[in-house]
């Protein structure tokens, strides 16, 4: 499991355990007794702030996060500090169901964008092939450029995906279910299904409950890009699935995206028991992630 310890060892290692503890007010370099979150923001801000460090500290170059991260909504912090946050708890699920990564061969992160999960469970917890995927295809030129560890595929909007024989022990998605419109998400939930072997685990974030009930603030409607909230939640409580297609049309045509297809969804724990075919929920942690989006833990049966 990817813990806040392999962060600890990679600055011991580097060299950098005086600078890093003296950013946070230690006189000595042993950051032993400094508790992981300090651990971990001292080393995702340094990492941002200062270039020497980073090439110490990291294999593997950073994104230009003005032109890549514009598909993502990249920015360096988010990128280091919420992908090794996003990175230590998929490991930890898949650990807890009985799948650790380190013991899997074959990995895939189902929409990568800039490779800020995969980047820590290459470095971190090597053994199994990891796989990323995408439809952007400039985030997968860079990212086969920069780490070639990583087979990355290039998708289209719909299924199906360009693989080989290759089934994965553990797939996971990281807001991704939480953009695609009803039609779009169950086909690629078929096609994951498809590319994972029985036992598999499939860890994902949706939006539910917790969404709905923050989608009732105006300012945050407002900054989702959300322009219908009241119909969006309505047919959320009908349906048990919302979708509207909120983003700007342009952009998301200019990028490889069809434009109908993504937005803000919502789904709820009821219609992921009854509609999600081939999977069985093994374990739902609401408004987990900044009271916001949720984890699932499915197995391919
Ligand atoms: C918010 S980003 C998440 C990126 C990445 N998982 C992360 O956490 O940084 C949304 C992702 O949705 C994916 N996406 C957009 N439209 C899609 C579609 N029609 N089918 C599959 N994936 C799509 C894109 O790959 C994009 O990277």
């Amino acid at each position: 499991m990817l813990t806040v310890t392999h962060l600890r060892q990679r600055i011991l290692d580097s060299g950098a355990a005086a600078e890093v503890a003296h950013a946070l007010g230690f006189t000595q370099a042993d950051l032993s007794d400094v508790p992981d979150r300090e651990v971990l923001t001292a080393f995702a801000q340094l990492s941002c702030d200062r270039p020497d460090l980073r090439a110490r500290l990291h294999r593997h170059a950073f994104p230009d996060f003005g032109a890549l991260g514009r598909y993502t909504g990249d920015t360096p912090l988010y990128h280091l500090e919420g992908g090794f946050g996003t990175a230590h708890e998929i490991s930890r699920l898949a650990d807890k169901h009985g799948l650790a990564l380190e013991s899997a061969s074959a990995v895939l992160d189902f929409g990568c964008g800039t490779s800020r999960v995969l980047r820590f469970l290459v470095e971190f917890l090597p053994g199994p092939r990891y796989y990323g995927t995408e439809v952007f295809r400039e985030v997968i030129d860079w990212g086969r450029a920069t780490f070639p560890e990583i087979t990355y595929l290039h998708h289209g909007p719909r299924p199906p995906l360009p693989l080989d024989a290759t089934r994965f022990d553990v797939a996971y998605a990281y807001s991704i279910f939480s953009h695609l419109d009803e039609p779009v998400h169950l086909a690629w939930l078929n096609e994951l299904r498809r590319a994972m072997r029985p036992g598999g685990l499939l860890i994902v974030t949706i939006q539910s409950d917790a969404a709905r009930r923050r989608l009732r603030e105006r300012e945050f409607a407002q900054r989702l890009g959300v322009s219908r909230p009241a119909e969006l939640c309505k047919q959320f409580d009908t349906e048990g699935f919302g979708f509207e297609a909120c983003y700007d049309q342009k952009s998301l045509s200019d990028g490889g995206l069809d434009p109908q297809s993504f937005g803000i969804t919502l789904i709820a724990r009821s219609y992921i028991e009854t509609k999600w075919a081939g999977f069985e929920l093994l374990e739902h942690l609401p408004g987990a992630i900044s009271d916001f989006q949720d984890w699932v833990v499915l197995r391919a049966v």
